[in-house]
């Protein structure tokens, strides 16, 4: 059985005190919720508040990337140790804005997956193809690429442990949803092609859907059998709308 999560990518959004504000909203209709893993993954400057704050709740947090180095003269980067130390359980990795905007290639995915797992973080790898690759009937391959490259090689303990996120890049920040129907093929095409590199590992790691996740999508979405969460944005950045979320199956 596989434990579901709802995370809030906060993006660059929130100062430290909206960051806070939002989480003592959060909190006490949070409190005795176990069957979801509640995340949120706020800008690095808010993560120690955060973890303070988290303390003795349901909620977890995570950082929304990292550098693959220990430390060392890499200036502006933050490193695997020091998301840990700052009470990060999660890291998103790979993230589309990263790819498009910084230039993230799935070596660097490799880089960092391998980082975080060593540092005692669990990545959530984000793949995803764009609209130009869906139209072109590339889809398949995008992601195939993507899961191969940015997940080679991983320690057999790790394998287990990976979550997935599966953002399709025309449905992030646009208003558009993927189809349940689409989003359960290309989460099925995922499993499958992980399990080929990691045999007996697939049917066990968690696969979240991101992009335009809404109250009033999550539920279909959530009853595909192979989306086992969600990862996302805009309606992370509001108390009610993410609890909504969190409370999908009400
Ligand atoms: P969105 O973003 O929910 O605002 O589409 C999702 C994401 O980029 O993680």
């Amino acid at each position: 059985m596989r434990k579901p999560i709802m995370a809030g990518n906060w993006k660059m959004n929130k100062t430290i005190s909206e960051s806070l504000s939002f989480i003592e909203s959060l909190k006490s209709s949070a409190a005795g919720i176990s069957d979801i893993e509640i995340l949120i993954c706020p800008p690095f400057t808010s993560l120690f508040a955060l973890r303070e704050q988290m303390q003795g709740t349901q909620i977890a947090l995570g950082a929304q990337n990292l550098f693959w180095e220990a430390k060392g003269a890499f200036t502006g980067e933050i490193s695997p140790i020091m998301l840990k130390d700052s009470g990060c359980k999660y890291v998103l990795i790979g993230h589309s804005e990263r790819r498009q905007y910084f230039g993230e290639t799935d070596e660097c995915v490799n880089k960092k997956t391998k980082a975080a797992f060593e540092a005692g973080l669990i990545p959530i790898v984000c793949v995803g193809e764009t609209l130009k690759e869906r139209e072109d009937n590339l889809t398949f391959k995008i992601i195939e690429r993507q899961i191969r490259g940015g997940l080679s090689q991983l320690q057999p303990q790790y394998a287990k442990e990976i979550v997935i996120a599966y953002e399709p890049v025309w449905a992030i920040g646009t208003g558009k949803t993927a189809s349940p129907k689409q989003a359960q093929e290309v989460h099925q095409f995922i499993r499958k092609t992980y399990e080929s590199l990691y045999a007996g590992c697939a049917e066990g790691i968690r696969l979240l859907y991101g992009g335009s996740v809404k109250p009033d999508n999550i539920s279909e979405l959530m009853r595909q059998q192979d989306i086992d969460g969600g990862l996302v944005g805009g309606a992370s950045l509001e108390p009610d709308s993410f609890l909504k979320l969190i409370n999908y199956q009400k």
